[in-house]
């Protein structure tokens, strides 16, 4: 997409750290869920889509309040404990007495993250409608982190920006210690045992969770497929039309633009995510977890623009096929879905075959293989 020199050499030193393998001298664990970034991001390439399902948990007391229970443990409920954890008798962490509920996590494709961190707050939110004031069954509102912030990021659009995110991944994803977090979270609450924790800690910079941030600000999104054939092309065109007419434009929105940016490569582009990246109640059958102001039944419009890489699809990849992800849509995008199931056989067929259009599978422009 058109990097310097310069951001090449940090797109390439960032890629470096997204793949470093972590070992248990090097700070891996005591407790993780994978050893390196790119081992769950990996598929084609390093950023994209992995066939780890994670684990979460939190507590919801209705109508609004949601604990991330970070007393006993945090929300991430790690699978893996390295060789002197296990010596200690503990596994892996366990679900917190205190969660009412839990959640299964896919791990998504993150191609072109650094633009969806470049649009502004202001073009997020002019697509809220949180009391349905043009009462078309759609409402879509911002999830907001305790400190007041927008939430984009994860299934639940709890984390503002992609570099904290990618602070967070590291202790909650491998066990790394980070300046902004120096202790090793707990197991279930209590501190880990003496001696299972053998690096000193912070057990990574600040500036080598910049270098990963930079790799997934310049990795570039997917290119949409090329269809050759014109009669293949028609059928596309007629895909996007049934796209916008029944209503999936609502919440997968398919282009937004991002702000100003000094970085050439970020400024003012448009950047085809087909999301809102707000909340939008899904109704009881895909509910799990709360996460900040998420309710159970609420995740963040899904971003088509990794599709082509998925096998699996929704939160916990219960959909086999992209038809069933799509049968599956209810609560407020219930509507939606009863005007795609009133579809003619035709008109599906065309529907899909657009989806596809973003959904078959590229060599990204940057070869980080
Ligand atoms: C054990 C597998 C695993 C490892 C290791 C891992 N991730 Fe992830 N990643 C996930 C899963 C699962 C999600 C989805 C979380 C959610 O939806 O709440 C995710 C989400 C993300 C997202 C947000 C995607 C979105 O749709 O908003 C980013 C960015 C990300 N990971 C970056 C990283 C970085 C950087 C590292 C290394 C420090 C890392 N991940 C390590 C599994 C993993
Ligand atoms: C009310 C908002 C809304 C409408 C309308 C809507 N969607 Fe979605 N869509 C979502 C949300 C939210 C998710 C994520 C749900 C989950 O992960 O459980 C999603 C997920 C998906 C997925 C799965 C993506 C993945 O990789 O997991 C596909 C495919 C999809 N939608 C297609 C469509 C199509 C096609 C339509 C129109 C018939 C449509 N959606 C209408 C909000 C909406």
């Amino acid at each position: 997409m058109g990097l310097t020199k310069d951001q090449l050499a940090q797109f390439e030193q960032g890629k470096v750290v997204f793949k470093r393998v972590f070992t248990p001298e090097n700070g891996l664990g005591p407790l993780f869920n994978g050893n390196a970034c790119s081992e769950c991001h990996e598929d084609p390439v390093a950023g994209g889509v992995g066939d780890e399902v994670e684990v979460h948990a939190t507590r919801f007391v209705p109508p609004n309040t949601c604990d991330p229970l970070f007393q006993e443990g945090g929300p991430v409920i790690q699978q893996n404990a390295t060789p002197l954890l296990q010596a200690h008798g503990i596994q892996k962490e366990e679900i917190p007495p205190s969660a009412t509920s839990q959640a299964r996590r896919t791990t998504p494709p993150v191609f072109g993250f650094g633009l969806i961190d470049a649009i502004p707050d202001e073009t997020i939110l002019a697509y809220e409608d949180p009391n349905d004031k043009d009462g078309d069954g759609i409402s879509g509102r911002a999830n907001r982190s305790i400190d007041g912030r927008l939430g984009r990021f994860g299934r639940k659009a709890a984390v503002n920006s992609l570099s904290d995110f990618n602070a967070g991944a590291f202790p909650q994803e491998q066990g790394i210690t980070t300046p902004r977090l120096p202790v090793e979270e707990t197991i279930n609450g209590k501190p880990v045992p003496q001696g299972t924790d053998p690096a000193p800690d912070p057990e990574i910079s600040l500036a080598e969770i910049e270098q990963v941030t930079n790799f997934l600000r310049f990795l570039a999104p997917p290119p949409r497929k090329f269809v050759k054939d014109h009669r293949e092309q028609e059928q596309v065109e007629q895909g996007k039309k049934i796209f916008g007419k029944v209503r999936c434009a609502r919440c997968h929105v398919p282009e937004m633009r991002t702000g100003p940016s000094n970085i050439q490569a970020l400024n003012k582009r448009k950047v085809a995510l087909y999301s809102d990246l707000l909340l939008h109640d899904m109704g009881p059958v895909l509910a799990d977890i709360c996460l900040d102001l998420a309710t159970p039944s609420e995740f963040r419009t899904e971003l088509l623009m990794g599709l082509r890489f998925r096998k699996h699809f929704l939160h916990d990849g219960r959909a086999k096929t992209i038809k069933e992800a799509i049968e599956q849509h209810g609560g407020e995008a219930k509507n939606s879905r009863d005007a795609y199931t009133a579809l003619s056989a035709k008109d599906k067929e065309a529907l899909l075959k657009f989806l596809e259009t973003i959904s078959d599978l590229f060599v990204p422009a940057h070869d980080n293989g």
